[in-house]
């Protein structure tokens, strides 16, 4: 069964045949050409726009698409009225398997308190206490609340069980909802643990590893040594190495709070991705862009920014330009929360990155997608090249533009995930 949807007003593709910046997730190091600054009068150069467009859908995968006057026939038509079509958003980082909530922290926050990460440990104690119907129905209303708006890939990680049968039972149930699972038993240290932080090191690269690495194809450490529950440089290196060993990829958060050793440690270890990066030295942001460079040993570190989080922790937003500059491929992700932000909408944070970070619609739309997929090293999405995963949010509006020009405003009419409409 092949579907042609016509009538496309403005198709985002992110296909270098169509002019798009080439796509680190699918070239490599090597021949990786990361976003730049690149923008034409339409404002949407580097995303492969094709105008007057159409797609063709066959057994789940894009099989065409082009100039709507030059489609190929299919099996049934769709008429999409002139709207704009995206590649699925690319949620890169988020922790939606968790109970409770912690709104009185986000209010205390509002009147000038400040986010320490010290909350963590009230999610982690509603999370060990809740059944595992309880945690299963609130991770799956959080990924169709993403999927509503217009996103088809989802990273979702543990860390507020920090025990090993809550951490083994949220990874379990994060399964379910997608193949992006990422253990996270380093969140914090828990209060159990607060006199033996060595202690708490060993069992999150022992047992708890070996319990919760069949569930998880990442591993993730807060790294921040400001904060007193977070972990320092050696602790987070022993608890990633101990992760690598056990045949997982590396994600790091890393200098969200203050300036620190996790960018230059997420390089060191070869991380896909090196998320908040509120903080950077110099040699930061040249160590990202190194990993980069032609000639590297594989792909590189990109640089997730979570500017939701900046938006709900009335925090100093991160250097975007600075990272573009340097040709550091920048990935966008909402960090859905219950603590530094409750926020599941990718629009939302695309509309932030071009308002508070000073990115360009384009720049913006390219980091919720193919930045995303590069993130998580997933040749299938991200894109609309032929081969790729079906997975496209049509918009009620003619171009992406309207994502950041109309914030707020549910603008996702449609979305299909694997060829179908969902
Ligand atoms: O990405 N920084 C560490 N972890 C989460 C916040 C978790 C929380 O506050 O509950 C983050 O911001
Ligand atoms: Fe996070």
């Amino acid at each position: 069964m092949s579907v042609l949807l016509t009538n496309i007003g403005e198709l985002v593709t992110n296909d270098p045949a169509h002019g798009g910046w080439s796509d680190p997730a699918s070239s490599g190091s090597a021949a990786a050409r990361p976003v730049g600054s690149g923008s034409d009068s339409s404002g949407s150069a580097g995303l492969g726009v094709v105008r007057d467009a159409a797609v063709v859908v066959a057994g789940g995968r894009i099989a065409w698409t082009g100039p709507a006057t030059s489609a190929p026939a299919a099996d049934s038509v769709v008429d999409l009225e002139g709207r704009c079509v995206l590649p699925g958003f690319v949620d890169s980082h988020s922790h939606t398997v968790f109970a409770g909530d912690r709104a009185a922290e986000f209010t205390a926050r509002m009147t000038g308190e400040s986010y320490t990460g010290g909350g963590i440990a009230n999610t982690v104690a509603a999370t060990r206490a809740a059944s595992e119907e309880t945690l299963r129905g609130r991770g799956q209303a959080l990924v169709r609340e993403m999927l509503a708006q217009g996103t088809t890939t989802v990273e979702i990680k543990s860390g507020y069980g920090q025990d090993i049968a809550t951490e083994a039972r949220t990874l379990r149930i994060a399964r379910e909802l997608t193949p992006e699972t990422t253990f996270l038993g380093a969140h914090t240290v828990p209060a159990e643990y607060t006199d033996d932080r060595a202690g708490y090191i060993s069992l999150v690269t022992g047992p708890m590893l070996a319990a919760c690495a069949p569930h998880a194809r990442w591993i993730d450490v807060f790294c921040e040594p400001a904060a007193p529950t977070a972990f320092d440089e050696d602790e987070a290196g022993t608890v990633l190495r101990a992760g690598i060993r056990a045949g997982l990829g590396v994600r790091v958060h890393g200098n969200q709070l203050a300036p620190g050793p996790g960018v230059r440690l997420a390089v060191e270890v070869g991380a896909a991705s090196v998320d908040h990066c509120t903080h950077l030295s110099d040699a930061d942001v040249d160590a990202l862009a190194g990993s980069w460079a032609p000639g590297s040993a594989g792909p590189g570190t990109v640089a997730t920014l979570l500017p939701a989080v900046e938006f709900s922790t009335r925090s100093p937003y991160p250097d975007a330009r600075r990272l573009l500059a340097a040709g550091v491929p920048v990935a966008l992700a909402t960090d859905c929360n219950p603590g530094s932000c409750y926020s599941s909408s990718m629009p939302f944070v695309v509309a932030l990155a071009v308002r508070e970070m000073r990115m360009s619609p384009a720049e913006a739309l390219w980091s919720a997608t193919a930045g995303g997929a590069a993130a998580l090293r997933r040749p299938d999405v991200g894109h609309l090249r032929p081969g790729a995963r079906a997975d496209l949010t049509v918009l009620d509006a003619p171009s992406h533009t309207y994502l950041p020009y109309r914030p707020g405003v549910p603008l996702v009419a449609q979305v299909w995930k694997d060829g179908a409409r969902v």
